[in-house]
């Protein structure tokens, strides 16, 4: 039975550079606690004109480069963001129509920052079953044009930015290489603790002024609360999917963890007994990503030649839902 496997990567973000400095202009913050507190130095935030499909065409591009193909050779597209430049439909299409590739499915997955993960999972259910043999797999997100930069939102306007990473997924009949375990949860008791709340159909109208006015448009988060899970899940997944190779996490040649915060991810690659040699974050450049950060890692490794072939990757991610999983990779 034929599986997944990674065959480009790429990444793409906005040219624009929002320092720690920059942002202590807007608001109440400094550049010594936004580092010390989450080791985000820089992001990059979209100027008018700039669009995740924009951003998720030239990610993909730079991926077909990498795998010798072209935008027609994909049979579909999946795509994760949380953040589409329309909210219908989805950014799947945008993209494909960028692209120019006729009429071949575009799917978006809404799973936040764990969507890149559930996303590849999708495409390599999709390449087992026969359906497909080569897939555009995408997390991208434009975050800045919908964050409070104000002193209400300085929690979550310091961390989160924008960015896409696409990889091709083909498939392959080499069991020892691609896409060999997943391992995907989650837990809606949760759903509050990192959401936006409106617009929303349950409330009618579904946005208001005064909705407006009280900002619920805003991402909200209890920083805490979502912290204290992420920093137990991640390892747990990570334990659960080299498990499921019947390996350990010194098997692990190279974990990428979803960047929401340095000391989350130092704290997972603690509790996992992980060298240094073993884990990447690049969270310091570009902020919080959501979709985009574990296909972004992805590309930085690939191209900074990180990655050898027959190393074990293992991406991991937690966020809004909460939803969370693990893919292991041999490359
Ligand atoms: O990708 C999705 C998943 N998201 C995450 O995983 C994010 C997880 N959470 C976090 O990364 C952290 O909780 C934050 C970085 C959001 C906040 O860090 P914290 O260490 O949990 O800070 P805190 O919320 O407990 O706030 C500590 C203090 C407070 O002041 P007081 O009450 O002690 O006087 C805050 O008002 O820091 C203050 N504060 C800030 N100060 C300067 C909160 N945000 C800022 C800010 N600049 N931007």
């Amino acid at each position: 039975m034929p599986h997944g496997c990674i065959a480009g990567t790429g990444l793409a973000v906005p040219e624009r550079v929002v320092t720690n400095d920059d942002l202590s202009k807007l608001i109440d913050t400094s550049d010594e606690w936004i580092r010390q507190r989450t080791g985000i130095e820089q992001r990059h935030w979209a100027v008018e004109g700039e669009t995740g499909a924009g951003l998720s065409k030239i990610a993909s591009e730079r991926a077909f480069a990498m795998a010798g193909i072209t935008a027609r050779d994909l049979d579909a597209i999946i795509l994760a963001t949380s953040s589409p430049d329309h909210f219908v439909p989805g950014n799947g299409v945008f993209l494909q129509r960028l692209l120019g590739v006729g009429t071949i499915p575009a799917l978006d997955i809404r799973q936040a920052c764990s969507g890149f993960i559930y996303s590849l999972s999708v495409a390599d259910a999709w390449i087992r079953a026969g359906m497909f043999r080569r897939i555009l797999v995408v997390g991208q997100e434009i975050q800045s044009t919908g964050m409070d930069v104000s002193d209400n939102g300085r929690n979550t306007a310091v961390i989160f930015a924008d960015g896409a990473g696409a990889v091709v997924l083909e498939a392959t009949e080499d069991p020892n290489r691609g896409l060999l375990a997943f391992d995907l949860h989650s837990q809606g008791e949760f759903a509050e603790m990192l959401w936006v709340d409106s617009p929303g159909s349950m409330y009618h109208p579904e946005i208001s002024h005064k909705d407006l006015d009280e900002g619920k448009q805003y991402l909200q988060m209890d920083g805490k609360e979502v912290f204290r899970h992420a920093v137990t899940r991640m390892p747990e997944s990570v334990n659960a999917v080299v498990g499921k190779l019947g390996l350990g996490t010194g098997d692990i040649s190279l974990l990428l963890a979803h960047q929401a915060n340095l000391r989350i991810s130092e704290m997972v690659q603690r509790k996992l007994e992980l060298r240094d040699d073993q884990v990447y974050n690049n969270i310091q450049k570009y902020g919080n990503t959501t979709a985009a950060t574990v296909p972004i890692l992805l590309d930085e490794c690939v191209r900074g030649g990180r990655v050898k072939q027959g190393d074990l990757i293992v991406m991991t991610a937690f966020g809004s839902g909460f939803s969370w999983g693990s893919v292991a990779c041999r490359w």
